[in-house]
């Protein structure tokens, strides 16, 4: 979701209104604005979907004064409506906010402050916050800036905020913790944004908030930054290098890259709240609210789609190797029309990133049916999926815009992960100490990728070497093969080269044909258990003319003599290697569809929710 504020002496409301345009590649479901005018009149407007119903809405509407904050929201608490949508008023409508990010104790916060007469309008985490600051500001007979002290002091969670007051309207109060948040510095006016995208076209000069810190945006003064505790912070202000036209999707030339690009951060967002590192534990809520259902389960039966059934194919060999429970993978439109066997002792997890794909709603329906409990894995907060399922865990990846799914990939994987950890820990059939381990190097995951993201530039030159191939074939083995597959699934969808993904020791039956000097073949070979079988099976590609690309460990010798290209990938736990060895390969696949000039956000035929079966 996006955030945008503005004080000074332009009218705010179409420079809100541009910045929302801006962060829309971010994604949304509902779009608000709140301004103070001339009479200190606070007007709060907000509607659901695009930022042309909110303007459209505003257009018979005061939308003068020259302070005000916008939002665009992408829901997590309370579905998306223009009720739940940002600004939200306190009681008195003295105050507006917006809010990006998850205020974890908000049930508690707000179960006090109904006790205490505050009536709440939405169904939202942002609510409480601004009803808190309110009941602070008129109990203890203090400023705004100081109740907001107070209240972020007793907020567990992530947020961006930024806070107005009619009574005040000078000031804009805006804060963070874990959401990213910009102040832009301009002539006698200031800009506020989630990212420097809606500012930078009206001043260069920006200060990025640091984690914990509050910015008092005053008109006439200053900017000043402080902790929560009120320790008056430097201010660092810093030139932005970037032009208009960079930044329509973040600065990436297309979403796809942004999303691969962006997967460090949205596997930290995933963990947040589940993985406690000073305890190296992994919590799900869903694990705790449905342990009885999910500990009996004799049998557990993934059916998903697409890239998400390539994620299921990891999950089942975490939770088969951790849970010792077994565990099949089923396409949800096989599935549907095959009279499976599903009794009560099943449990059924659906995966989908759009939690709306036709085929696996259908699959759920039927399982549900037979008496099973339903387990789903989305990203789409209030989707269908997630309605129709029993329960659940959100990968919390962010929206994901491009066609062909790479965070969400990665999300679903590491959702998987936690929860065969988590069960196994439920079920006594990890050891300690591997549970430990594992729980460890996950939180550690999203700094692998970062070190993977560096060979970027490798995989792009190397991408143009093999543009010309009319076939590829992708190979692994073990917890690789999964990733072979949705490698050779990303190439395929949007550089329409065909490839095939094929477990490493199945290419002597039949592919081998296929192998001569026009044939790349991708090889994961990374030094694990199956190391030596895969080096056999490179041997036997190039005794063929074969040209291998060659995903090695760091410092392999032998693999890199013998293959034409290698990406070098950190050391990681070989139940993790899928989401280190995942990124390569998206990348791979983005190059060689850019040097192919084909359009990689929206592929020819493909859709990013499929509806229909
Ligand atoms: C479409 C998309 C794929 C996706 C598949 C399943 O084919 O283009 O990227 O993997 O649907 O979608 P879901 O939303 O259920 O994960």
């Amino acid at each position: 979701c996006g955030i945008v504020g503005y004080i000074g002496k332009q009218q705010a409301y179409p420079i809100l209104i541009k910045g929302l345009r801006r962060l829309e590649y971010r994604g949304y479901d509902s779009a608000g604005v709140a301004l103070i005018n001339e009479n200190c009149d606070l007007n709060v407007y907000k509607t659901k979907g695009k930022v042309d119903n909110l303007t459209e809405y505003c257009s018979d509407k005061d939308v003068t004064g020259c302070v005000g904050i916008a939002h665009t929201r992408w829901a997590t608490h309370g579905e998306p409506s223009a009720r739940n949508a940002h600004p939200h008023y306190s009681q008195s409508h003295n105050l507006a906010i917006i809010h990006n990010g998850i205020i974890e104790n908000y049930a508690d916060i707000k179960a006090k402050l109904i006790d205490k007469g505050v009536e709440f309008k939405s169904d939202t985490d942002t609510e409480v916050l601004v009803q808190l600051v309110e009941y602070i500001m008129q109990k203890k007979g203090i400023t705004l800036l100081e109740a907001v002290q107070v209240a972020l002091y007793q907020v567990i969670g992530a947020y961006a905020i930024a806070i107005v007051d009619k009574r005040d309207p000078s000031q804009i109060i805006a804060a963070r913790k874990q959401s990213p948040l910009v102040v832009g510095i301009g002539q006698d006016e200031f800009f506020l944004g989630s990212d420097a995208s809606p500012i930078i076209e009206y001043t260069d000069k920006v200060v990025y908030l640091e984690d914990g810190m509050i910015a008092v945006i005053r008109l006439g003064e200053e900017l000043k930054v402080m902790s929560i505790l009120g320790e008056e912070q430097e201010l660092k202000v810093k030139k932005v290098d970037i032009d208009l036209g960079q930044i329509e999707k973040g600065g990436y030339d297309h979403f796809m890259l942004k999303e691969i690009f962006e997967q460090p951060e949205c596997l930290t967002n995933c963990m947040r709240g589940r993985i406690n590192v000073e305890a190296n534990h992994v919590t799900l809520s869903a694990l705790i609210d449905y342990r009885l259902q999910l500990l009996k389960a004799k049998r557990i039966v993934i059916v998903a789609c697409g890239t998400s059934w390539h994620a299921g194919l990891i999950g089942k060999q975490l939770i088969e190797s951790f849970c010792r429970i077994p565990c099949e993978v089923e396409y949800a439109s096989e599935f549907r029309y095959r009279n499976p066997v599903v009794t009560s002792d099943d449990v059924v997890i659906a995966i989908s990133q759009s939690g709306e794909t036709a085929d696996t709603l259908a699959a759920i329906q039927l399982a549900k049916e037979k008496g099973a409990f339903i387990y789903g894995i989305c990203n789409a907060i209030g989707s269908s999926i997630p309605r129709a399922t029993d329960t659940g865990t959100y990968i919390h990846v962010g929206p994901e815009i491009g066609v062909a799914s790479t965070k969400a990939f990665t999300g679903q994987v590491t959702v998987l992960t936690m929860f065969a950890l988590a069960l196994a820990d439920a079920k006594g059939t990890i050891n300690r100490d591997e549970y430990l381990k594992v729980v460890k190097e996950l939180n550690r995951v999203p700094e692998i990728i970062k070190e993977v993201l560096k060979s970027n530039e490798k995989v792009r030159d190397l991408a143009r070497t093999f543009t010309y191939a009319h076939n590829f074939l992708y190979l692994g083995r073990g917890y690789s093969y999964p990733v072979a597959l949705e490698g050779a699934l990303k190439l395929k969808e949007i550089s329409y080269i065909h490839a095939e993904g094929y477990p490493a020791a199945e290419m002597k039956h039949g592919p081998i044909a296929l192998i001569d000097s026009d044939m790349p073949v991708v090889v994961i070979a990374t030094h694990n258990a199956m190391y030596e079988k895969v080096l056999s099976n490179i041997q036997e590609i190039k005794a063929r003319q074969g040209r291998v690309i060659a995903l090695v460990s760091k410092g392999d010798n032998t693999i890199s003599r013998i293959a034409d290209e290698v990406i070098e990938l950190p050391d990681v736990l070989e139940c993790l290697e899928p989401l280190v060895a995942t990124i390569p390969l998206q990348l791979l696949a983005y190059h060689v569809a850019v040097c192919k000039g084909k359009n990689v956000d929206q592929p020819r035929n493909l859709a990013k929710s499929v509806t229909v079966e």
